[in-house]
C-alpha cells in the first residue's frame, strides 16, 4: 500500500470576476464568473501518511524554483482545507502535506486557486486509496475545493469555466488555443489579500449594483466570444476589471493595487489596439500584475509586445 500521493492543478484567470460572497462560510459567489484555465501555471501537492496525530505543512523541494514560503496563517488555511476534506470523506488519519508552484512564488500571481485545487485532488486521491471509497467526480471535487478557496473550483475544468452561485461548468468557444502572459509588476506580498478584498468591497456604494453589472457583462462576453468578436471582448473584459478595481478604490477604507506601472501597461495595450485594430485581452486580479490573453494567430503580436515589455524592464511569464 502506497503512503505517498501526488497531484497537480492549473491556475485560472477570470475575465468576469468573482467579487463578493453571498455566503462567506461556503464561498457562494454574489455573481457568476467566467475564467480561462492556465495549464502552464501549476501547483503541485504531495501527501504522505503522518504517523503523528496531526497534519503538517512543508514546502515541496523538488520543483525548479526556490521552495514556497507560506506564512503561519496561510499554512493554517491550507491545513484547515485538508481537514475539511477529511471530515467530508469521514477519514481520520493524518498527513504531511507538501506544496509548491512551477512559477516563482514571489511572482505575486494568484496561487490559491491552483494550490487549493491541487490539494483537493491529492487528498481525494489519497483518501479514496486508503479507504477503498468510490472516488468523487470532477464536479464534486470542484465543489469541495470551492469551500477552501472560491476561485479554485474553476481550476477543475478546461478550457473555460463558468461558475455561478448554483453551478460549476466547463465552457467552450469557437476561438481555441488561447495563450496567456503575466506581466510581473510587483512581486512582494500583497498588503490586502483577495480574501480581505472580498469582504471590503461590500462597503463600496457601487457594490449594490455590482451583481447586475457583472451579469450583464457576462451575457455580453459569452455572446461576443461565441461570435468571435475579439475587439468587443477586449472592451468588456477591460471594463470588468476596472469595475472591480473601482470597488476597491471606493470601499469605506479605500485600497489600491493599480499602480503607475500597471497604468503604463494598460495604456501601452490601448495604444496598440488603436494603432493596429487588434491586440490582446487585458485583465488584472486583486494585485498590480497585468494579464494578457492572445489568440493563437496573434503570435507575432505577442512577441512584439513581449519584446517591448522586456525593453521597459518588465519580467513576463
Ligand atoms: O478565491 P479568492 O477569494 O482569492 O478570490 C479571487 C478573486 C479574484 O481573483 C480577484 C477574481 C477572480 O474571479 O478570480
Amino acid at each position: 500500500m502506497s503512503t505517498k500521493w501526488q497531484a497537480d492543478a492549473p491556475s485560472n484567470i477570470a475575465l468576469i470576476k468573482y467579487m463578493g460572497k453571498k455566503d462567506a462560510a461556503l464561498n457562494i459567489p454574489t455573481n457568476a464568473s467566467l475564467s480561462l484555465t492556465l495549464p502552464h501555471l501549476r501547483s503541485f501537492v504531495e501527501l504522505e501518511v503522518n504517523e503523528e496525530p496531526y497534519d503538517l505543512w512543508q514546502p515541496l523541494t523538488y520543483l525548479d524554483y526556490a521552495p514556497l514560503k507560506l506564512s503561519e496563517p496561510q499554512q493554517q488555511r491550507f491545513i484547515e482545507h485538508l481537514q475539511l476534506i477529511k471530515e467530508h470523506l469521514s477519514f481520520n488519519g493524518n498527513f504531511i502535506v507538501r506544496s509548491g508552484n512551477n512559477f516563482p512564488s514571489a511572482a505575486g500571481l494568484a496561487s490559491s486557486a491552483s494550490s487549493f485545487a491541487a490539494l483537493t485532488q491529492c487528498a481525494c486521491l489519497a483518501i479514496s486509496d486508503l479507504t477503498d471509497k468510490e472516488p468523487l467526480n470532477i464536479y464534486q471535487k470542484a465543489q469541495l475545493s470551492q469551500r477552501g478557496s472560491g476561485s479554485s473550483c474553476r481550476s477543475f475544468m478546461y478550457p473555460w469555466t463558468l461558475w455561478t452561485p448554483e453551478n460549476i461548468q466547463e465552457v467552450h468557444f469557437p476561438i481555441t488555443d488561447l495563450s496567456h502572459l503575466s506581466v510581473l509588476i510587483d512581486t512582494s506580498e500583497k498588503k490586502i489579500s483577495s480574501t480581505q478584498a472580498q469582504q471590503m468591497v461590500k462597503t463600496s456604494p457601487h457594490f449594490k449594483e455590482r451583481p447586475k453589472r457583472a451579469e450583464q457583462r457576462l451575457a455580453q462576453l459569452l455572446h461576443v466570444l461565441n461570435d468571435q468578436n475579439w475587439q468587443e471582448a477586449y472592451q468588456i473584459v477591460k471594463e470588468e476589471f476596472l469595475d472591480m478595481h473601482q470597488l476597491f478604490h471606493t470601499s469605506k477604507k479605500p485600497f489600491q493595487y493599480i499602480n503607475e506601472q500597471s497604468v503604463e501597461i494598460i495604456d501601452l495595450i490601448e495604444t496598440y489596439w488603436t494603432e493596429s485594430k487588434d491586440g490582446p485581452l487585458i485583465t488584472m486580479d486583486a494585485g498590480p500584475n497585468v494579464h494578457l490573453i492572445f489568440r493563437s494567430d496573434q503570435n507575432s503580436i505577442k512577441h512584439k509586445l513581449q519584446k517591448e515589455l522586456n525593453s521597459r524592464g518588465y519580467d513576463v511569464i
